[in-house]
Parts: C-alpha cells; sequence; structure tokens
C-alpha cells in the first residue's frame, strides 16, 4: 500500500473529534465511575489527573508520532521505524491487546443496548433502587440475553469498519460528541440537586488519602491508559490517518483535556446519583447501570415522560460513545491484518469480530453461569479486565516512551513534533524529557511497587 492509497481525515475538527471519540467511551462514563469508588474518591482522582498530564499527554502525542510517520498500521510502525529489531513486538502486543480489549469491552457495549431497549419500553418506571440492583444481577448473569447484545454490538462495529472507517467516524463523531456533552451537562444538574447529593460531590472533592496504597497509583495509573485508549495502538493507527500538517501537540491536549473533562463530569451525575439513593460507591462495574436508570426516574419523578426521554437518550449517547471506541479498537486490529497478511479488509474484519464474539462470550458468562471458573482468583470478564487496563496498556506506555525517547532518531521526532520546524511547540524539551526519564521510571515504579517488592 503506498501511502496516498491511505485514508485521511477530512478536518482538524474531524482529527479532534475522531480521536476524543475513541478515548471517550464507556471508559469515561462506565469505569472511572467505579474505579474512583472503588480508590476512595477524590484521592483517586488527583492522582488521576497527575497519570494523564504526566504520562498521558507525552505519551499520546508519541503514539501521534509513530503512526503519522509510518503510515502504517502498530505494528507495520515499528517495523518501519526499527526494522529488523525485537521492536515489532511492541506493535504485536498492541494489537493482542486491542484484541482481548474488545472482547471484554463489547461485552459492556452489549448492556446499554439491553438498557437502551429497557428505557424504550418503559421497564425502568416505578422501580425502586433494589429492584434495580436484583434486575441488573439478573440480567448480567442470563446465560443468553447478554450475548445477543454482544454479537449484536459487533456487528455492528463490523458493519462499520467494513464501509471504511473516514466518513463514517469523522461524520457521526461531530455529531455524537457534542450531543454526549449537552446530554451529560443536563444530567449533571439533574444529579446534584437530587437529595442527599452533598455527600456525592463531597466523596468526589474531598480527598481522604488515607486510602491511598499502591493499588490506587495502579488502579489511577491503568485507568489513563484505558480512557485515553493509550498504550495499544489505536491512536498511533488513528495517526497514521492523519495529514503533514495536524498539529500533535495541540491535537494530544484537546484530546485529553476533553477526555479528562467528561470523566469528572460523570463522576458529577454517579456519585450525587448512588448517594442519594444509598448506593455505595464501590458497587464495582454495576454502578453505572443500577444507579442512572434510578437519576431519571427520582429526578424526573412528576414528570415521566421526562423520565422516559432522558433515559433513552442517555443510553443511546451512552451506545454510541462506546461504538466510537470499539470502532477505534477494532480498526487496530482489522488494519494490522489488512496490512501484514494481505487479505482484504473485509476479510480481516471478519476474523477480528468472530474472534471477539468467541472470546467475549466466555467473557460474559463468567458473570453468570461460569463465575466458578477462575484464574487468580478473577473470573474472565475481571481477568481481561485487569491484564488490559493494570499491565499491558501501562506496559506498552512504558515502551512507547523507551521507543520515542531513546531509540528513535531525535531529528524525526522533533520534525514529527514541529511539522518540520513549522510549529512552535514550546513543551518540546519538556515532552522529550518526560519520555525519556519521567514515564519510565514512574511507570516501572508503579509497577514494582504492586509487586510489593518495595515494601
Ligand atoms: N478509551 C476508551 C474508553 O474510555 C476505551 C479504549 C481503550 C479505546 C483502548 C481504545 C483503546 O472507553
Amino acid at each position: 500500500m503506498t501511502k496516498n492509497d491511505r485514508a485521511n481525515f477530512g478536518s482538524k475538527l474531524g482529527v479532534i473529534l475522531a480521536s476524543a471519540g475513541s478515548a471517550v467511551g464507556l471508559g469515561n462514563i462506565w469505569r472511572f465511575p467505579y474505579e474512583t469508588g472503588n480508590h476512595g474518591g477524590a484521592a483517586f482522582i488527583l492522582i488521576y489527573l497527575g497519570c494523564v498530564i504526566l504520562l498521558g499527554l507525552p505519551i499520546m502525542i508519541a503514539e501521534f508520532l509513530i503512526g503519522r510517520h509510518s503510515q502504517a498500521n502498530t505494528a507495520g510502525a515499528y517495523q518501519k521505524l526499527a526494522p529488523g529489531t525485537q521492536w515489532r513486538w511492541v506493535g504485536r502486543m498492541s494489537v493482542l491487546t486491542g484484541f482481548l480489549i474488545l472482547s471484554y469491552y463489547s461485552v459492556v457495549a452489549g448492556w446499554t443496548l439491553e438498557y437502551i431497549f429497557e428505557a424504550l419500553t418503559n421497564g425502568f418506571a416505578g422501580k425502586s433502587p433494589e429492584q434495580f440492583i436484583a434486575s441488573f444481577q439478573s440480567f448480567s448473569s442470563n446465560p443468553w440475553r447478554p450475548i445477543l447484545w454482544l454479537v449484536l454490538f459487533l456487528l455492528g462495529t463490523h458493519f462499520i469498519i467494513v464501509k471504511g472507517v473516514e466518513k463514517g467516524i469523522e461524520k457521526s463523531s461531530k455529531i455524537m460528541m457534542p450531543t454526549l456533552f449537552i446530554i451529560i451537562l443536563v444530567l449533571v444538574v439533574c444529579a446534584v440537586s437530587l437529595p442527599g447529593a452533598g455527600a456525592g460531590i463531597e466523596f468526589l472533592l474531598k480527598p481522604d488519602f488515607s486510602k491511598v496504597d499502591s493499588d490506587v497509583f495502579l488502579g489511577a495509573m491503568g485507568q489513563a491508559f484505558f480512557s485515553l485508549s493509550l498504550g495499544m495502538g489505536c491512536l498511533c493507527t488513528y495517526a497514521s490517518y492523519f495529514n503533514k500538517k495536524t498539529n500533535l501537540t495541540r491535537t494530544a491536549l484537546s484530546v485529553g483535556v476533553i477526555d479528562t473533562f467528561i470523566a469528572i463530569l460523570a463522576g458529577f451525575i454517579i456519585f450525587p446519583a448512588a448517594f442519594s439513593v444509598g448506593i455505595q460507591p464501590d458497587a464495582g462495574p454495576s454502578l453505572i447501570f443500577i444507579t442512572l436508570p434510578n437519576v431519571f426516574q427520582q429526578a424526573f419523578s412528576g414528570i415521566p415522560i421526562l423520565a422516559y426521554i432522558f433515559s433513552v437518550m442517555f443510553y443511546v449517547l451512552l451506545a454510541l460513545a462506546a461504538l466510537t471506541s470499539t470502532i477505534s479498537i477494532h480498526e487496530v486490529v482489522t488494519a494490522y491484518l489488512h496490512e501484514e497478511f494481505k487479505m482484504s479488509r473485509t476479510k480481516a474484519a471478519r476474523y477480528v469480530t468472530a474472534g471477539c464474539i468467541i472470546l467475549g462470550i466466555f467473557s460474559s458468562l463468567s458473570l453468570g453461569v461460569m463465575k466458578g471458573y477462575t484464574l487468580f482468583g478473577l473470573g474472565m470478564f475481571d481477568l481481561l479486565d485487569f491484564l488490559t487496563a493494570k499491565i499491558m496498556l501501562p506496559l506498552g506506555g512504558l515502551l512507547v516512551s523507551i521507543f520515542t525517547g531513546w531509540y528513535l532518531d531525535k531529528k524525526l521526532v522533533w520534525s514529527e513534533i514541529t511539522n518540520d520546524g513549522t510549529l512552535k511547540v514550546p513543551v518540546y524539551k519538556l515532552i522529550i524529557f518526560i519520555l525519556k526519564y519521567v514515564a519510565p521510571i514512574a511507570i516501572s515504579v508503579i509497577f514494582i511497587n504492586e509487586l510489593g517488592l518495595l515494601k
């Protein structure tokens, strides 16, 4: 494939919104709140912000420059930039990570479809918090229903991928992202005005450092990588569709700001809502599926039609946010098979979808009938989440920073970040310093600390 055959995003806004579409997803609205809840609230958020600024943004710029310079899928990128070296394994690991994430992420994405269905058929009306808990548990452990939605969601993703993503992703992101934002703002207002919401706001704003242990650092770092779509070549693959004029530093900053802002806003919906109905913030992966239907019922208890409209809109948007992310993950693996194994895009996509459906089915069943089958005490779903978000993504990030900071030719890095010297990037030296020293050391220390070797 020559350079000119490669697809390109059409506009600057398209680049930002497509990348933000990848970043903003279930990670912000589903995973961030429950990780924050599990790790004690505000102190976790502060450490998370530190991870985004210190590790996330520089590593995002590094992934961007690797992708744009090589104009190839993530595995091909390392082969082009470091031919004949072991660096190719970094790209291959990225593809594997993407495949694993897609398989369990789609399970949760599938849940959003069930909730759209419930909302559309007015299934939330008149339920008590206990009933919401019970119905989520019976749904997620049901052997059939979640699998049906999972397959449907992956087929939807597949459909867009085989059509060629650029027009689809770019156009839909331009509509979906602003809409998502407006809905979130409205929901924040509803949630913080619920009776008893104050305790939730306090949980978000008052750091309790007594809860901070090595787990909190690993959790925050993993969440930063997961939420920013880093460490698995996703933004690297997207950047291979950027043009030469794209300002990589500014794009990374925009994506980072949008992603973080939406995660924090999601916190301002979930925690006030959870505290207001007496649900513990550490309810885990079920948190938003229990608290949110409740918010709508309570906030609009006198006006059922509004409760109905908001429920439907919220779950539609959650599904769309998830979809822009699943597309971006699917694209990593599809582009790899398509370019490296010279198979057609359609055929490549078929393998990815089929493989993810199979693995996804096991993930889904591990929350129900296969609960008893565990490895290291974790079922398949939890194991995949732990392994990818807390190990493989940070490890990928570590290797990306070493690759860019130490291995790549300095001139190449400079000319990508400054667009051949045409851009002034005042933080250039800082970016390089972080990639060379701060990121590799910080990630290693967090890993070593978690393994308990420092104690
Ligand atoms: N960033 C996405 C989210 O927050 C998930 C994702 C992870 C997407 C890794 C791509 C790569 O939902």
